[in-house]
């Protein structure tokens, strides 16, 4: 069982969490799946870079930067370059074993350097799985080409709901089954604020805890602006729906103090004020929007307390599927990096196992041009 090689570009909260679960999962994930893993890279934008041919401690690297230190020397280049440096040198991406987990943050102006670092993944051979927003929200339809083009794969699961299946349920156990539109409450700050402030909490303090808690993002405005449901409803659309969305151009209305009011209000007249995301087709256009709602206290979105979310989706052939989401946390998005490092475990296994039958001659090693430096 050749183990897969990972590099981690971004080395934040999530990455920290992701390599302490690799080891709590080691057993399962070896023995149910032949996953077993070597973190040979880690980039980090404050902490230095580390490379280790044989493997790094990455749980001793996790605690060193919990304790303020570096990873390693402040590396040349950008965490692209790093990225080619170490498919140069190894020879898992030639084996279809070499597997980029990107966890920067998400960037709101266009999704970089996050787009970059997929793209040169998958052209040095890598598969790419991502917990930002960025690439599926504002470069889809192009990450998704290239990835077919690599023979590759491309996924983000925790890039909406963590890891709660959204993107594998539809993709894994729908088949035939397209969603014709969905609704939603995706961001867990907001909806955190929403039902704190019904009970009486200062818009500032309902922030504050969900800053403490490491829930808002590091630029708690993108929670707050509406942009990281704007992100998730993107990516949501753009996958789910065929659209071509960037969070840009989706309709957008933030929370605010007022919005309290307004969900104080609302609460006294037996209905709940949500920040609710939502997208479908006008014709042959795809719309979307992210604002507060008021909705009957029937709703299965109304009855989403604190962190909690749920997607909505209306297909034509099942009509409404839900998707709740009531535990929210580091260790749920941490999860939606192994469950797609699983995937991808999965389907090598089973390629090398089909190839392994049929006994191909051999083959010069595919071409990677796309991974020279531009
Ligand atoms: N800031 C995000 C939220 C984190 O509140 O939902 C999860 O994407």
């Amino acid at each position: 069982m050749k183990p897969f090689e990972l590099v981690l570009v971004g080395f934040g909260h999530v990455a920290q969490r992701f390599v302490t679960l690799l080891e709590e999962l080691r057993e399962p994930l070896a023995r149910d799946y032949g996953v077993t893993t070597r973190i040979t890279g880690i980039a980090t934008r404050r902490h230095g870079r580390a490379y280790g041919a044989r493997g790094l401690d990455a749980v001793s690297l996790a605690e060193g930067v919990r304790h303020g230190e570096a990873v390693g020397r402040a590396g040349d280049g950008s965490s692209s370059d790093f990225i080619r440096q170490i498919a140069a040198k190894s020879a898992a991406a030639e084996e279809s074993r070499l597997v980029v987990v990107e966890t920067t943050t998400l960037e709101i102006g266009d999704g970089q350097p996050a787009i970059d670092h997929v793209q040169t993944s998958l052209a040095c051979g890598a598969h790419v799985v991502t917990a930002n927003k960025g690439p599926a929200a504002f470069a889809y339809r192009a990450l998704a080409a290239a990835a077919v083009r690599a023979e590759r794969r491309f996924l983000f699961e925790g890039a909406v709901m963590d890891g709660i299946p959204i993107f594998n349920l539809v993709r894994e156990t729908l088949p035939a089954v397209t969603p014709i539109g969905f609704r939603g409450v995706v961001n867990s700050t907001t909806n955190y604020m929403l039902t704190a402030m019904e009970a009486g909490q200062s818009f500032g303090d309902a922030l504050a805890e969900m800053q403490a808690m490491g829930v808002a993002e590091a630029d708690a405005s993108l929670d707050v602006d509406g942009w990281d449901a704007a992100a998730k409803t993107a990516a949501l659309a753009n996958v789910l729906l065929g659209a071509s969305l960037t969070p840009h151009t989706i309709e957008r209305e933030g929370i605010t103090p007022a919005t309290g009011l307004r969900a104080v209000a609302a609460r006294k007249m037996g209905r709940r004020l949500k920040l609710v995301a939502r997208a479908g087709r006008e014709g042959d256009r795809i719309t979307a929007r992210v604002g507060p709602e008021e909705l009957a206290e029937d709703d299965l979105l109304a009855g989403l307390e604190g962190q909690q979310n749920a997607v909505v989706f209306h297909t034509e052939l099942l009509g409404e599927i839900a998707v709740v989401q009531r535990g929210a946390g580091l260790t749920q998005t941490a999860y939606a990096l192994v469950a797609d490092l699983v995937t991808i475990g999965r389907e090598v296994t089973a390629a090398e196992r089909s190839a392994r039958r049929a006994r191909p001659p051999a083959r010069p090693g595919r071409s990677r041009g796309g991974c020279g430096r531009r």
